[in-house]
This record gives structure tokens, C-alpha cells and sequence, in this order.
């Protein structure tokens, strides 16, 4: 064995072992004790377990079935982006308890294409700061004020996806559910049971509700002709990013799944995490999570779960989880664990994630399957990371179901 060989090993030992010294629950482990060895067991034992878990635990249940009761397309424009694009504004329409809610989706769809991947995602700030084209509906925030036009348009990227051939869906993610500790609007009345005036102790928090809203946005998306409903890809960004994993974790519809700096609540590990610790995420967002969640908070170590298996209920879809160097809040050495530890269900399937435990250096993706990288630069989403999931998107969605 040379040199470079024997230290390699080492690291891999070396890690191995210093993760299970952090008592990590084990993925592949059922609650009786049995070890899960194939595809089967995972699907149909594991799997279930592991969803009832952290959902009952952590992010809370959708308290019923709602579907979209209206669709109506406000707009459409099949010369957007100087003929290049189809421009739709879509909205739909939720009833429940004699209330009504609605969201809009706007859609950029590239044109002349048969089969091509869509990414959906939420905005922070209303559908028409994602792009500067003044057809974009202006979406208000909760208290009247609008932000400025474009103001999110590094972020998305509209041109350079419609360019690569790619379509884009977004919703505002206020529109499904607030962020802020008010759970009288949005989503959660429409589903609450008589007096009921906040979700029940297992019931779902912010985080679970924009989930919920993507995969809404999914069936709305479904149904739409001029897209590829098997090419769906969920998104998101940091508290959306959150949203997006555990959507696409929920919902085996979606075709791949992205957590761009999605940090604690989301791609990183709880356990031993640097940054944003449990603590400070629930006593500043006590409303992400089910109410149930906050008898962790400075116990992360009786946690009978922890964010790899969330990441490995994605499998065998394709998984992309990027960190950025300055973002140490988010920790991106424990987003890279968890890629790392739910690679193992990958391989289940006989493919390929993160087989290396030493972190990669900065602008160079590694994996496959399950992919990773660390952008050098601030907590934000770019022109460097939706490259990287173009050209992620093109290589591991299948090209026919
Ligand atoms: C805060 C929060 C993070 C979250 C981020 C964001 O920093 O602590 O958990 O990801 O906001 O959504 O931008």
C-alpha cells in the first residue's frame, strides 16, 4: 500500500468512526433492530418509518386532504424573453371551512422543446421580484408593501435557464403560508377542525405547509400540456431550501430535489452542528417546525432521527445539496455529512453519491447521484449554483419513465 492510499484510509477510518462517536442514528437500522439490505426493505419498511418520524416529530402532519379547487390562467404570453420563452401566470385556487386562499404560480417555459426539466421553487419576495419584466403580476406582502421589481433576479436566473433549455416555476411563499407567528391565515384555517386556532402538537409547522404548497404546485404542474410533469425538479433556497427537501422527501413525484444553503432545519446534521444550533433556530422560528419538535431544543442527542435520513428519504431520485464558503450559520460541513451518510441508501439502489468523507474544495462539485457543492462566496443562490444544477438536471434526471 503506498503513502496516499494508507492516509486515505486512515481519514475514511478516522471519520467513520468520529461520526458514530456522535451517536448519529443509524439509517439503515429498522426500529427492531433488523438491518435493512435491500431496495425492499427500505421502501417498504424503513422508509415508512423514518417519514412517520421525523414528521410527527419534527416538521409536523398536513392535517387533511385538500386539493386545488380552480385553476385560472391570468396570462400568457408565448413571445416572453424576445420569443424565446412562454410567459404563464396561473392561479390556484384553495377552499376549506367556507374560506378561500389563493396562489400565484408564474411559469417561464422554454419553447419548441418536447421533454425538458423544470425547476419549481419558491420566492422570497413575490413572484415579480424574480425577474424584470413588468407583465410579472406584483405580489404585496402581508402588511400592504411590495418590494421592487427584479430585486431577486440573480437569484433566479430566468434567462440563462430558458437558454439552457430549462423551464422555471415559482410561487411567493407567503401566499401558501405567513412567516411569522400568526397562524390565522394562509393555509392552516382552511383545514382547522372546529375552534381550532393553531396546529395541535403534531401538526404541521411553516416549513411542512410551504411543503405542502410545492407539491400543490406539482399537481397543478401535472397537468399542464406544454410541461414535463416527470421532469419536475423542487428548489430552494436556505428557509426554502427547508421546504423544498422535505417536499421533495414527502412527495416521490418530483424528479430531483435541491437544498441550496439550507443549513439547520434543512440538509444539515442537528447533531454537533456549528452555526445555527437547534436552540437558535427554535427559539427564533418556533412556527417552522410542529410544536411537538421543540422538546429537542439543547437535547439534540435524544433525537431519534437526524437530517441524513430526511436527505435519504430523496432516493433513489437525484439529490444536489450546496454549502457556500461563508455561510458558516447554514454549516456546510454538516450539509456534506449528511449527503455523505445518505449515500448509503443510494448504493442500496446501486448508485452513486458522496463516497469521500475528506470535504471538497471550494467550486468543485463532487458525486453523482447525490452531488455537493461549496460555492466560495456569501449564504445566497447564483449564477455559479444554477449551472451546476443545469447541468445536474441534464445529466442524472432520466431522459424517459
Ligand atoms: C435565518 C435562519 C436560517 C434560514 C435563513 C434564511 O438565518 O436562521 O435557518 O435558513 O434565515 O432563510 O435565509
Amino acid at each position: 500500500m503506498n503513502k496516499r492510499v494508507l492516509f486515505s484510509t486512515f481519514i475514511i477510518l478516522f471519520a467513520v468512526q468520529s461520526f458514530s462517536q456522535q451517536n448519529i442514528p443509524e439509517l439503515l437500522m429498522a426500529k427492531n433492530g433488523n438491518t435493512i439490505t435491500s431496495v425492499k426493505q427500505w421502501e417498504k419498511i424503513r422508509r415508512p418509518e423514518i417519514q412517520a418520524l421525523v414528521e410527527t416529530e419534527m416538521y409536523g402532519k398536513v392535517p387533511g386532504e385538500l386539493k386545488i379547487s380552480e385553476i385560472n390562467l391570468l396570462d400568457q404570453d408565448d413571445q416572453a424573453l424576445n420569443g424565446k420563452a412562454i410567459r404563464k401566470q396561473i392561479k390556484l385556487t384553495f377552499r376549506g371551512n367556507q374560506k378561500e386562499l389563493s396562489v400565484e404560480l408564474l411559469m417561464y417555459l422554454p419553447k419548441g422543446k418536447k421533454s425538458y426539466p423544470t425547476f419549481l421553487g419558491y420566492n422570497f419576495g413575490g413572484n415579480h421580484t424574480v425577474y424584470k419584466d413588468t407583465a410579472i403580476h406584483i405580489a404585496k406582502e402581508w402588511n400592504g408593501a411590495a418590494r421592487p421589481r427584479g430585486v431577486e433576479t440573480a437569484n433566479w436566473e430566468v434567462e440563462r435557464l430558458i437558454n439552457a433549455g430549462c423551464g422555471v416555476a415559482t410561487m411567493y411563499y407567503w401566499d401558501i403560508a405567513p412567516d411569522k407567528e400568526d397562524f390565522s391565515f394562509g393555509i392552516y384555517p382552511l383545514l382547522y377542525t372546529q375552534e381550532q386556532k393553531a396546529p395541535a402538537e403534531n401538526e404541521w409547522g411553516s416549513l411542512a405547509a410551504w411543503a405542502w404548497g410545492l407539491s400543490r404546485a406539482l399537481d397543478y404542474l401535472k397537468t399542464d400540456k406544454q410541461v414535463d410533469g416527470n421532469k419536475v425538479i423542487v428548489i430552494g433556497h436556505s428557509r426554502l431550501g427547508k421546504a423544498a427537501l422535505w417536499a421533495g422527501a414527502r412527495d416521490q413525484r418530483f424528479a430531483a430535489i435541491i437544498s441550496n444553503n439550507s443549513g439547520c432545519g434543512g440538509a444539515s446534521i442537528y447533531r454537533e452542528k456549528a452555526g445555527e444550533t437547534l436552540l437558535k433556530m427554535n427559539n427564533r422560528f418556533p412556527r417552522w417546525t410542529a410544536k411537538n419538535f421543540k422538546k429537542y431544543t439543547e437535547n439534540e442527542a435524544s433525537l431519534p432521527f437526524d437530517q441524513h435520513m430526511v436527505l435519504a428519504m430523496v432516493a433513489p431520485r437525484p439529490l444536489y445539496v450546496a454549502s457556500a464558503s461563508e455561510d458558516a450559520w447554514a454549516d456546510p460541513k454538516n450539509e456534506y455529512k449528511s449527503a455523505l451518510l445518505a449515500t448509503e441508501v443510494y448504493k442500496l439502489y446501486g448508485l452513486k453519491g458522496i463516497d469521500s468523507p475528506v470535504f471538497p474544495a471550494l467550486n468543485t462539485p463532487v458525486g453523482a447521484t447525490v452531488s455537493y457543492h461549496i460555492r466560495n462566496g456569501k449564504h445566497d443562490i447564483l449564477a455559479y449554483d444554477w449551472d451546476e444544477y443545469i447541468a445536474f438536471a441534464k445529466k442524472y434526471i432520466p431522459t424517459s419513465y
